[in-house]
């Protein structure tokens, strides 16, 4: 007897692609509130029990055979360079093929702009790309492309949402890369749900995602973020691509930083920076010379430190405000670090050095507008709060890094000698790395070196 086909919804949460029967005001997983809303289930085929599919199979002969890992076939990844040699280091070394990328951002970043001019920089070595845009008109396109520069006739354009009409598209005209943006505009009609909710996301991916394996072609998708600075729609697709970048910065800046989060194909927590300007995006090649750029001159609560982004060092300026409190309670604030591990090296400063900080406001900003919750950086950090304490510059041409512990001892930390070397290059005379790491560096000649064991030792002299 046929059953009656009922519509099945269910509810599913925005934010997280928790899934519940009935709907909920707070989400049980992500506790975010108003966040279910109700989507269609595709009818599902139901099979006799496993076991019966798979003798049912076995009769036919269809037999899939594990082979050993010495006879397959590898082929050498295929890269292709984007012409941008800050976006094929986030990649692993260049675009591979029949990978996908998803490219992440908050409106407005530069997200449209970066994968425009990828587009234009391969059309312009000849390679066969389409771009479908779901959020601009092909007008919209022009205007935007024209202040971009000259473009390859290799590259098509499509102003389409329909994701049934874009799979035909690209079935006919078989591209080597396509550019999706965005995914919260697509929309696949068998999905019963509006375009940018979970299920609708989840799939129209799924359907690209074959698309790429099947005919081996690149695809990258942009998505926006959300307020969490998820990809709306979210753990579900970072698990389902090959590569996320995010795209971030301040959209009121000039700089924009490229970071990989997960790569198949590379290593993660690689960055590239850029520039926009009214040309689109340039390369910045020289990162460590721009984050020091407007670096005011011998400032109290001014030190340099050297972070690892990826493979690449990168000097930063940490600043360091601390002064009388107005208020009952004083305040401390930290941009683009962790504001705990602020409270804790000034609590080992407080409780070591016995300097008087618990009555005074305290601010710990990282210059540049760039996030790192690197342990190398605390030297740096106790250093720039005690010369702000003390009202006493560090010095123009000094950096340091290296752990602080809680009984004040400064800790061995990788790659000493890459951010030694960094440091030299930019023109950097006197140093403070751990005393332990002393042994992996040949200092340059000009350079003074100075091994610390503890932060009071270093802030005693
Ligand atoms: P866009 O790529 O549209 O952002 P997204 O796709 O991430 O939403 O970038 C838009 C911003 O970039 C917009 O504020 C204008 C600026 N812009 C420039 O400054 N110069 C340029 O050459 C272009 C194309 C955009
Ligand atoms: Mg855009």
């Amino acid at each position: 007897m046929a059953a009656k086909q009922k519509k099945k919804t269910v509810f599913v949460c925005q934010s997280c692609g928790y899934e519940s029967a009935k709907w909920v005001g707070n989400c049980p997983s992500c506790h975010e509130w108003n966040s279910l809303v109700e989507e269609t289930v595709k009818a599902e085929i139901k099979t006799a029990s496993p076991s019966a599919a798979i003798s049912a199979r076995l009769k036919q002969g269809d037999r899939k055979k594990p082979l050993p890992i010495s006879s397959i076939e590898g082929s050498d990844e295929n890269r292709i360079s984007s012409g941008f040699s800050e976006l094929d280091r986030v990649l692993g070394g260049g675009v591979v093929k029949g990978s996908m990328v998803l490219v992440g951002g908050d409106p407005g970043i530069g997200k449209s702009t970066l994968l425009l001019q990828l587009c234009r920089s391969l059309s312009l070595s000849g390679h066969e790309i389409l771009y479908v845009s779901g959020e601009e008109s092909l007008k919209q396109i022009k205007m935007r492309a024209s202040r971009l520069g000259e473009f390859g006739d290799s590259l098509k354009i499509l102003s389409e949402t329909d994701l049934d009409e874009i799979s035909e598209v690209i079935d006919g005209y078989k591209p080597e890369f396509v550019v999706i943006d965005s995914i919260q505009t697509m929309f696949n009609e068998s999905v019963g749900a509006a375009p940018g909710s979970v299920s609708q996301i989840r799939e129209t991916t799924a359907v690209l995602l074959r698309i790429a394996k099947d005919l081996g072609i690149s695809i990258f998708i942009i998505g926006h973020v959300t307020k969490e600075g998820a990809v709306a729609g979210p753990r579900v697709l970072e698990h389902m691509v090959d590569t996320v970048l995010y795209f971030e910065g301040d959209t009121k800046g000039a700089y924009r930083i490229l970071r990989s989060v997960k790569n198949r194909f590379g290593s993660t927590d690689e960055i590239g920076v850029f520039e926009m300007d009214e040309e689109g995006l340039k390369e910045v090649l020289n990162p460590s010379e721009f984050m020091l750029s407007g670096r005011p001159e011998n400032a109290g609560g001014s030190v340099v430190s050297c972070c690892m982004e990826g493979t690449r060092p990168l000097l930063i300026e940490i600043q360091a405000l601390v002064c009388e409190t107005a208020f009952g309670f004083p305040r401390r604030q930290a941009s683009g670090t962790d504001i705990n591990k602020v409270n804790l090296l000034m609590a080992v400063l407080e409780k070591r050095l016995n300097m008087k900080l618990s009555s005074l406001d305290a601010y710990v900003n990282i210059a540049g507008g760039i996030r790192v919750n690197e342990p190398a950086l605390d030297l740096a950090i106790v250093l720039a709060i005690a010369s702000s304490y003390k009202n006493r510059p560090v010095g123009q041409n000094v950096a340091a890094f290296g752990e602080v512990g809680l009984s004040g001892e400064v800790r061995s930390v990788t790659q000493t000698l890459q951010r030694v070397n960094e440091a030299a290059r930019l023109g950097f005379e006197k140093i403070f790395i751990p005393y332990a790491s002393l042994k992996n560096v040949n200092a340059p000649d000009n350079i003074k070196i100075i091994g610390v064991k503890n932060v009071g030792e270093l802030l005693g002299q």
